[in-house]
């Protein structure tokens, strides 16, 4: 599905986002708090939109995604980003391999959810930490409303105006309706052995940013 939508997918999120994307991924980006030295992995990376801020602030950063055409739009327009192609619940990296691992809008669909975060600790290094950008469920019940009207009516039409694949955005509106809420996948987190998980709201809940760190010892497997 993501190889139909590589071309057109990074225009397609600003336009359905209205441009919000862009204050997430710099959200995001500050709660990693990547410092120079420091190797960070962008799982689910996609084209390497975010990947490509980490690069430029001078931070290694490895992008990975398991849709071939995502990387192949990713590498055209950056061949300076280590791109890797790989599956987020079987990663082509050795234990402990990065101080930090982010995902964006990612984990929604990798669809076994505590495997994956299992794998993600499993490459983090001991003290190192996990960021998690995703879609999630605004608490207040105007907002929210107002959210399922844009997600089930509007966004669908808007996307077969602007994106080459309408039956892929129909999947985004059900998938986010059918995600755990923020306190949901903080327990997910808990489950996977992550520790110190806490969660902040972006754009009152439209998107919540999790935040982990990977316990010293193996010990809590
Ligand atoms: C909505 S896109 C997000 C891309 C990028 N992170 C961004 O913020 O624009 C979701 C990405 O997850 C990738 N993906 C889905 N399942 C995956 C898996 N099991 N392992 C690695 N990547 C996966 C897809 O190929 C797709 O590129």
């Amino acid at each position: 599905m993501f190889d139909d939508v590589a071309r057109k997918y990074d225009l397609t999120n600003d336009v359905l986002s209205m441009g919000m994307d862009r204050l997430w991924r710099r959200a995001t980006r500050a709660a990693v708090a990547a410092r120079p030295g420091e190797r960070v992995l962008d799982l689910a990376a996609g084209t390497g939109t975010s990947s490509a801020d980490y690069a430029d602030a001078g931070i290694e950063v490895v992008p990975c995604d398991f849709s071939a055409g995502m990387v192949a739009v990713g590498k055209a327009r950056r061949p300076d980003l280590a791109f890797v192609v790989g599956d987020g619940t079987q990663l082509p990296f050795a234990d402990d391999s990065f101080d930090a691992v982010t995902i964006s809008f990612g984990l929604r669909n990798i669809v076994d959810t505590i495997g994956g975060l299992a794998e993600m600790r499993r490459v983090t290094r001991p003290g190192g930490r996990l960021v998690i950008a995703e879609f999630s469920s605004p608490p207040n019940p105007l907002w929210s409303r107002l959210y399922t009207v844009y997600n089930d009516h509007v966004l669908p039409r808007l996307a077969a105006v602007v994106s080459s694949n309408t039956e892929a955005y129909s999947y985004l509106s059900e998938s986010i309706a059918q995600w755990p809420d923020q306190r949901g996948l903080a327990g997910l987190l808990h489950q996977a052995g992550w520790r110190s998980v806490a969660f902040r709201n972006l754009s009152g809940g439209i998107v919540a940013l999790h935040r982990a760190s990977n316990p010293h010892s193996r010990a809590t497997d």
